[in-house]
């Protein structure tokens, strides 16, 4: 563990520290990597964990007091193979994870900001899709999830015109479809409808290019 990346609890605070992955965590090799990101309070990514013992799950939020509360649900559970990372998303993406290592990356309902002057708040917007694609190995998959109509439709716009990304098949989220994240779970019960859209990594023509 490097002396810069501080842990409390269990949980790696990273913040706008300039560090890569390989500086404070070592990843077994050959195991499959999936990120939650932006994992809230974690019911999603401690299920995964809990139920693929051989995957490697990192799950990611800003907020310290919801990664407390996955780090004691992990505890609970006993799944030694899940990691908490205290850090910005795009700092993630853009700098700290390595080319092509994750299997899955999991956005599940993102704030969808659906005020006109909030729009820039938003987590995914046309820029993310390359620190999107690069972190994804080629044919890992995006798996994207929002009860929100219009920002389900300008994520679903902003992928396709990346060209970076093409339709998974619906069964690559077989494993997963039972696992809800705590707003789903509210929209749900609210009788809102929940979209999941799952798209592979396509080889980035830009990767690598100088
Ligand atoms: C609407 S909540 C959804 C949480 C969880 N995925 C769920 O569905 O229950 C969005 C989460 O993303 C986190 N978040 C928002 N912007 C972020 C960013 N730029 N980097 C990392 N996490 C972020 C928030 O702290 C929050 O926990």
């Amino acid at each position: 563990m490097d002396k810069n990346a501080k842990t409390l609890e269990d949980i790696f605070i990273l913040n706008d520290k300039d560090l890569l992955l390989a500086d404070f965590l070592t990843l077994p090799e050959g195991k499959d990597v999936e990120l939650d990101l932006g994992c809230g309070k974690g019911g999603f990514a401690v299920a995964l964990a809990q139920s693929h013992p051989e995957r490697i799950i990192l799950a990611a939020d800003v907020m310290l007091g919801r990664l407390r509360k996955v780090r004691k649900k992990l505890n609970r559970a006993q799944a030694g193979n899940a990691y908490l990372l205290r850090v910005e998303a795009r700092h993630l993406l853009g700098r700290i994870l390595p080319d092509r290592s994750l299997a899955r990356i999991h956005i599940l309902c993102p704030d969808p900001w659906p005020k006109l002057r909030h729009r820039g708040h938003r987590l995914l917007c046309a820029d993310f899709m390359m620190s999107i694609n690069r972190v994804l190995r080629e044919e890992g998959i995006f798996h994207f999830s929002t009860d929100d109509p219009e920002y389900r439709d300008a994520v679903v716009r902003q992928v396709m015109d990346s060209e970076l990304f093409a339709p998974a098949p619906a069964s690559v989220l077989d494993d997963v479809r039972d696992f809800k994240t705590e707003f789903e779970r509210d929209w749900l019960a609210q009788g809102k409808t929940v979209t999941h859209f799952a798209w592979r990594a396509l080889k980035n023509p830009f990767h690598g290019a100088h």
